[in-house]
């Protein structure tokens, strides 16, 4: 079955909020397995191996946050198995909204390839965006489902 790892580091919950809306989503497409990878403490190499990626990252200092550079470090020696592969970028910030930068570009230095722009909530996702954080999710698992 294929499978969809959405890798994510949170300090005080708000992007571990979203990547469980996005996890949510992903289970929306029928045939496809979501794998939770809270970072720091991925084995990456085995990571590496999933068919798409949901990455997300609080903002730090406008830039993703250390553990998840860290991932995407130790990513880069696995970079024949993860490239060409499909992925989304979310983030939470406290009012600055630039972690998607850091990630988008992070994601393309590793051969990943984007399926839909991605989100940025500030704090946690609202009910309101609860929805389009979903969407960004079933969007990745088609796909995967699709490749
Ligand atoms: C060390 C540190 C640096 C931060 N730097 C920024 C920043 O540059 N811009 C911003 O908008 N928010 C910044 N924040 C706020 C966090 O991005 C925001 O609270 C985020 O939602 C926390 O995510 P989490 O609950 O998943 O840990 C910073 C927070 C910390 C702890």
């Amino acid at each position: 079955m294929p499978k969809v790892a959405v890798v994510y580091y949170s300090k005080s919950g708000n992007t571990q909020k979203m990547a469980e809306l996005v996890a949510e989503g992903c289970r929306q497409v029928e045939g496809v397995e979501v794998e939770m990878v809270s970072l720091p403490g991925a084995d990456v190499a085995a990571v590496s191996a999933a068919d798409g990626f949901a990455i997300g990252s609080p903002d730090y200092f406008s830039y993703a946050a250390g553990h998840v550079k860290t991932f995407y470090d130790e990513a880069l020696a696995h970079k024949n198995a993860i490239s060409g592969k499909p992925y989304i970028a979310f983030g939470t910030h406290g009012g600055g909204a630039k972690v998607l930068d850091s990630l988008e570009r992070l994601s393309q230095a590793i051969g990943l390839r984007q399926v839909k722009p991605g989100m940025m909530c500030l704090g946690a996702p609202g009910p309101n965006e609860a929805d389009a954080v979903r969407a960004l999710g079933k969007a990745l698992a088609q796909a995967v489902a699709g490749g």
